[in-house]
């Protein structure tokens, strides 16, 4: 039995969602400001945490959960900035280093860039830990120190405050042992309390779809990207989706250090035609959702606009824009076994490799290797010959390339020449 100064008791909530029953408005919020004082178990939560992941919730119960959550901790406010502002979220992928390209090329448009972002768990990369591998980098900032940055540069990467919905930090380390992550509801809540918290304008999302991102299927990640734009829309918050491809790693690297230089050469006018083609596209919808309609990112990205706030964004945060990157002691050449086209390298794979090198985490205290990774050297659809190296690995400890050439068992595959490999493109579909 609960505490009878408290309005409910957990176990009947748990016990309406086991039953499928609809959780009442006043037990959502009831139920998320317990959990985050301490009254509500953890053993209680991961209960509620499992039926709702079983039995699902309405579009109105995702609404109130995200609110309360919302409700739990602080929000920040830019409506004191020169300028409107918009923000990037990615479900996350194997490569997916674009908000390093994007935050400053958005804010060469005109826009300001609050992204509080977060380290790597697991098999994909966390953008402040790929940061950090620029000399001096520092991720944390005050919220003054951020409002300071974003009017006199434009764009801030940094983390993400512990004020943020503190119910979804507890709620989310919860699922993360208890087998709760991948469920639409609480994912799509999970995302966007902390994003509508932070205040932002106009968001853009970009979901990923395929092997090395959390939504494997089209119709999943569609039904999350949905359920997501009604949230943000809902909250007054701008918001689109754009569905985009992770079968394959995002450009021609996955590690920290590894996936700076190759933001960098983006910024410069080069790098591989998959991260300009999303890094653009995400910034033309960011620039048209934060209201600037004649402005094309693509021009700022051409006359070095975009490179100059990048190097004044790092220089803010202490980083030195010029300073070498780490590279790795040690490296081991991945070679194609014969002669023919690629026609697959998957993500999780590659994903998985990078993380066994050094470059994630298994548990959120774990440190990273800047300079550990996946080098690519030919993209799905090239010709390759026997012999040739497809993947360079990057790691400061050689005793990790063992496992990592294991994670790369049936990664890739090599079809007899003139195959023409189905390649989806880099945006599948757009959801507003
Ligand atoms: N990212 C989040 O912030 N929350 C989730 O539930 C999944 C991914």
């Amino acid at each position: 039995m609960n505490d009878a100064t408290e309005a409910f008791d957990a176990v009947d909530v748990i016990a309406t969602k086991r039953d499928r029953g609809r959780l009442a408005d006043e037990q959502i919020d009831w139920v998320i400001d317990a959990y985050t004082r301490g009254v509500v178990a953890e053993e209680q939560m991961a209960a509620l945490a499992m039926a709702i992941y079983l039995n699902g919730m309405t579009g109105e119960e995702i609404a109130r959960w995200t609110d309360a959550m919302i409700r739990s901790g602080e929000r920040l406010d830019f409506s004191g900035l020169s300028r409107p502002t918009s923000d990037k979220h990615s479900t996350g992928g194997v490569g997916d280093k674009i908000t390093l390209p994007l935050a400053p090329l958005v804010a060469a448009c005109g826009v300001a860039v609050p992204q509080l972002s977060g380290r790597g768990l697991g098999h994909t990369g966390g953008t402040l830990d790929k940061l950090e591998s620029i000399p001096g980098w520092r991720a944390s900032l005050t919220n003054d120190e951020m409002m300071r940055q974003l009017e006199d540069v434009g764009a801030v990467i940094c983390a993400a405050g512990s004020g943020l919905a503190p119910a979804d930090k507890k709620l989310y380390a919860l699922r993360d042992v208890t087998a709760t992550v991948s469920c639409v509801p609480l994912i799509a809540s999970s995302i966007m309390s902390k994003k509508i918290a932070e205040g932002t304008g106009s968001l853009v999302l970009d979901v990923k779809v395929g092997s090395g991102a959390f939504m494997k299927e089209l119709d999943q990640a569609r039904e999350l990207a949905e359920t997501m734009v009604r949230l943000g829309t809902e909250a007054g918050v701008r918001t689109v989706a754009l569905l985009t491809n992770m079968a394959t790693p995002l450009g021609l690297t996955a590690g920290n250090a590894l996936e700076v230089r190759e933001s960098v050469e983006v910024l410069q006018g080069g790098g591989p035609e998959d991260v300009v083609e999303l890094t653009v596209a995400l910034a033309r919808e960011m620039v048209s959702a934060a209201g600037l309609e004649d402005v094309d990112p693509a021009d700022a990205l051409a006359d070095g606009r975009a490179v100059d706030v990048w190097r004044r964004m790092i220089r803010a945060q202490g980083g030195d824009p010029d300073a070498p990157l780490p590279t790795a002691k040690e490296t081991h050449q991945v070679l194609a076994p014969a002669d023919g086209v690629l026609v697959e390298l998957d993500a999780l794979a590659v994903g998985v490799a990078a993380w066994r090198l050094g470059a994630g985490r298994a548990r959120k205290e774990d440190p990273v290797q800047a300079a550990a990774g996946v080098e690519i050297h030919y993209k799905p659809g090239a010709v390759v010959r026997g012999g040739d190296p497809l993947l360079t690995l990057h790691t400061d400890t050689p005793e990790r390339f063992g496992r990592a050439i294991e994670a790369l068992e049936g990664a890739f595959t090599i079809a007899p020449e003139g195959s023409r490999p189905d390649l989806p493109p880099i945006v599948i579909e757009r959801i507003a």
